[in-house]
């Protein structure tokens, strides 16, 4: 048995994989561009594991998504790949159209001709048979006030950046290949993942980084935005339980009922580093706090209500946030290497080499 997944050199991707082998002999088939995002190094365990196949390339690419899906015949596929960032959304908000929702589209289309060739037995959606995938988040919901309830999977799409209405946009075509073609799908919607593997661009590798770099902490405006933080691996288990017992068509938010203001997140990354890895003069890495000008159209708050998850589907977070966060800051001082090689570009460098990129 395959499954095929894309994005899955990126963080929440590659997490994914090794969560996955780590407890099934399913081969994974991995797709991915490797854009800036993507980067080989998260999958370097893997290099001589025959479950996992890496293949170079683009969810658009239809010919190349038609050949592999003839060629491995997964019984699933699950869609990691997206452009992430919402300050790049801000500065160049097409790559962000290009990925997120031509790219669910051409996949979308490409999925829906080798599904519909599939034996009859495999396209019932009440048996174990072939699943669509798609990996969504918190933020098509838009933002909620101090006193909102938690967002629920009926809660109104309301995106409020680039990078969330990409998201929304390719949310919305998943929905409609099940309603107009009967694709079996699921879609996931989560909040803010932490966790090993977490490109540099993000507030928690950011902050860990600039810390022991000695260099300024930027919080956006007064710091007081709301996050629903879990820990990736939680994620990721979610996501296996929902290919494994979600219902087709239906929608599951995951969440770690973990809400924190920015300003008390970065504290925390500070003090856990004063203890593990005190700064060299003595003083505290809080000074390096810095306030700067806000994002545009920054969303206040997001939280999830993941109890569609916890009924319906058995999951809960194993992480709390005090033991993930922990776990975070061990994991990049514990691998300096793969720091410096996100941080110095060379790993930039090896893809232009090896891919011709
Ligand atoms: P990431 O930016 O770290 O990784 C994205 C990966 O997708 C990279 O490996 C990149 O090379 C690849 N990719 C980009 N465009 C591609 C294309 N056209 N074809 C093939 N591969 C392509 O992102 P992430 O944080 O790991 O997020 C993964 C998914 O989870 C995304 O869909 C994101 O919207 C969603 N999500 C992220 C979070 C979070 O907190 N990071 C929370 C909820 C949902
Ligand atoms: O909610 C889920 C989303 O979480 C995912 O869908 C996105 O892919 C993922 O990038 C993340 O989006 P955010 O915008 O919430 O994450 P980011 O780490 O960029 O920012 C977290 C918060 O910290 C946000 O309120 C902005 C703030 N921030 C961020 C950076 C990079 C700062 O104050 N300073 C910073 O330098």
């Amino acid at each position: 048995m395959t499954i095929l997944v894309t994005g899955c050199a990126g963080f929440i991707g590659s997490n994914f994989v090794h969560t996955w082998l780590a407890s099934s002999k399913e081969m994974v088939v991995n797709l991915d561009k490797l854009t800036y995002a993507g980067n080989l190094a998260n999958l370097d365990d893997l290099k001589d594991d025959k479950r996992h196949v890496f293949v170079h390339g683009d969810i658009g690419n239809r010919d190349l998504v038609a050949e592999l899906l003839t060629q491995y015949q997964p019984r699933a596929v699950l869609n990691f790949a997206a452009e992430s960032h919402v300050d790049r959304s801000i500065h160049g908000p097409g790559e962000f159209i290009q990925t997120n929702v031509l790219g669910t589209f051409n996949l979308l289309e490409s999925v829906r001709a080798y599904w519909t060739k599939l034996p009859e037995s495999n396209r019932d959606v009440n048996q174990q048979s072939f699943r669509f995938l798609h990996v969504s988040t918190d933020e098509v919901y838009g933002t909620l006030s101090a006193t909102d309830a938690p967002f629920k999977e009926t809660n109104p799409y309301e995106p409020n950046s680039p990078y969330s209405a990409s998201k929304a946009a390719s949310d919305h075509l998943v929905r409609a290949w099940h309603h107009t073609y009967g694709l079996p799908v699921l879609t996931t919607n989560c909040s803010n993942n932490y966790g090993p593997y977490h490109f540099p661009e993000k507030l928690i590798p950011l902050v860990i980084l600039n810390a022991l770099a000695g260099k300024p902490l930027p919080i956006y405006g007064d710091g007081q935005q709301v996050r629903d933080w879990l820990y990736v691996e939680d994620h990721c288990r979610a996501i296996a339980r929902v290919l494994e017992a979600g219902k087709v068509g239906e929608c599951y938010n995951i969440g770690g009922w973990n809400e924190k203001a920015n300003l008390d997140v970065v504290h925390t990354l500070c003090a856990i580093l004063d203890e593990l890895q005190p700064r060299a003069d003595g003083r505290a890495y809080a000074e390096q706090i810095t306030y700067v000008k806000d994002r545009p159209g920054h969303d206040r708050r997001y939280a999830m209500d993941a109890s569609k998850m916890e009924q319906e589907l058995g999951w809960r977070p194993r992480e709390t946030f005090d033991t993930g966060i922990r776990k975070t800051v061990q994991w990049y001082l514990a691998n300096q290497s793969w720091v410096e090689g996100v941080t110095s570009g060379a790993y930039r460098q090896w893809l232009d080499k090896h891919y011709g990129a």
